[in-house]
């Protein structure tokens, strides 16, 4: 039977009754109170019993310019919702898709020049990962067909060497490599490339064959180990993984240039110049999953210029609007577009919303927005203070670990600092779970508790906080990590 929605609702009861949250333990809710969220500015937010929160996640690492430009993208979106409030990129091209295109053409390091766009993160990881494997194809063909020139005799006399070559260079290739521990998505392709077990393992099979190697988690390493050591010690891997699994079946290598799951893995120096000559050497793809670290979360617009990664494939979505419109993108270089420039052939994918002229719209504004107010360049300038308020937290027992780079930050926390000692499972479910998610919540700071990997507390505030926003987190972080670390002991 329908329901029909009450004229006053109960947004209490009705969350209870009809909503489904993501990732969520819906029978908590069955007595408990649904948290909701009615009203944002600047780095805050307000819930329906006029709480304050501060949101130092954005959103979900995503709302970069914050919650006070409601007016100005309302009204882009009003004026496109006049104009023109639907058409499709369907064979079709509208002004809105083609500025942004060209918009974030010009701020893509190299020549990331060609954007197909999508509705969010997993399926832009999901479309770079289709294309991936149809470049190869499509490569192979054009190839193939510049190799027989029309109207020529065939040479009687056959080089089977350039023969073997082509034919190396133009099979199908179906295989991602990403990282451990590495969150990329949820839908089936992308799902596949997350090295997550926990949200991998209720959907299996899953799509073959995705090959995980080690992440750049330093803090568990051996304490002797220098930058160099653990560099040639993941490129090593890397290669050995490669080669296992056969380097001409795979289409792609994808990691994102600062690894949010697991806590902020930044790269150790010569990383990925180093993943880069391996790809090179194996003519595989390259995708830098950008779709938190991109539109300056770590005070650069990508994490690809930060640290030079020149792929050849970037996953954008959240920060490309602020999380305003639901809009991503794939941004491929003149390379990867080559083979599909020629003849009759296309990237056989689409979807209907992608580049949906009211979200290019909205993502226009945003990006105006934060050229216009230098948002980048205040992460930039800012990013060192923001480090040093976090690195207070090291006096407090149970913060063994504070790592991150820009406005990208993780803390982890240990039952012993000295051995490095972490939680098991049902310490991490009573400590994060049980204590510590509720008890931030309370206090009024919205961070994330997460134990995908080691227990970590993840810190990703909007780019437009400043120095009191980074007070307040490490004022509301000590006190209760002080509290869970007497819990621990009493
Ligand atoms: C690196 C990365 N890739 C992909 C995704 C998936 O994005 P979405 O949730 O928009 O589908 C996420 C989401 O957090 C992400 O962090």
């Amino acid at each position: 039977m329908t329901t029909t929605a009450p004229e006053a609702l109960d947004l209490q009861r009705a969350a209870r009754d009809h909503l489904w949250l993501h990732f969520t333990r819906m029978g908590g809710y069955r007595d408990g109170e649904v948290p909701i969220i009615v009203r944002g500015d600047g780095c805050y937010l307000e819930d329906s019993k006029g709480k304050r929160y501060l949101d130092a996640l954005a959103g979900l690492f995503s709302v970069n310019i914050g919650y006070g430009y409601g007016e100005e993208m309302g009204e882009a979106a009003a004026a496109q919702m006049r104009e023109l409030p639907f058409y499709t990129n369907w064979s079709y091209a509208h002004p809105r898709a083609i500025e942004l295109a060209s918009e974030v053409a010009s701020l893509a390091p190299g020549d990331l020049n060609r954007l197909f766009f999508v509705s969010g993160g997993s399926e832009a990881v999901e479309s770079a990962w289709k294309l991936a494997r149809q470049y190869y194809s499509a490569r192979g063909e054009m190839r193939f067909r510049a190799a027989r020139v029309p109207g020529q005799r065939v040479e009687p006399v056959v080089d089977f060497d350039a023969m073997e070559a082509l034919q190396q260079s133009s099979r199908r290739r179906w295989k991602a490599i990403s990282r451990h521990i590495a969150y990329h998505g949820t839908t089936m392709g992308a799902l596949s490339i997350n090295g997550i077990p926990a949200i991998r393992e209720p959907f299996e099979p899953l799509v073959p064959e995705v090959h995980h190697v080690r992440n750049t988690n330093r803090y568990h390493r051996p304490a002797g180990e220098s930058e160099a050591e653990f560099t040639a010690f993941l490129l090593d891997e890397l290669e050995q993984t490669i080669e296992a699994a056969g380097p001409e079946t795979i289409a792609m290598v994808i990691f994102e240039p600062v690894q949010n799951a697991g806590g902020a893995f930044t790269p150790p120096e010569g990383y990925w110049r180093g993943v880069r000559e391996l790809c090179d050497h194996y003519d595989i793809l390259l995708c830098a999953d950008e779709v938190i670290t991109g539109f300056g979360r770590l005070g650069a617009w990508f994490g690809s210029e930060l640290y030079d990664i020149r792929p050849d494939l970037m996953t954008i979505a959240k920060g490309l609007s602020s999380s305003y419109a639901a809009i991503g993108a794939v941004v491929a270089s003149d390379r990867v577009m080559e083979p599909f420039m020629e003849g009759t052939r296309m990237y056989s994918h689409g979807i209907t919303f992608g580049g949906h002229p009211v979200q290019a719209a909205v993502a226009l504004k945003n990006i105006e927005i934060m050229r216009r107010d230098r948002i980048v360049e205040h992460v930039a300038g800012t990013q060192s203070a923001f480090r040093a308020t976090l690195e207070q937290l090291l006096d407090i027992p149970i913060v063994g670990d504070v790592r991150g780079t820009g406005f990208f930050y993780a803390i982890e926390l240990v039952k012993d600092k000295e051995t490095r000692q972490t939680f098991d499972d049902e310490e991490c479910e009573t400590l994060l779970r049980g204590f510590l998610s509720p008890a931030l919540f309370e206090r009024g700071l919205i961070c994330r508790a997460d134990d995908r990997g080691d227990p970590v507390i993840q810190i990703s505030p909007p780019l437009v906080a400043g120095h009191q926003e980074f007070d307040q987190i490490v004022s509301i972080l000590g006190d209760v990590l002080a509290e869970a670390w007497t819990r621990l002991h009493r």
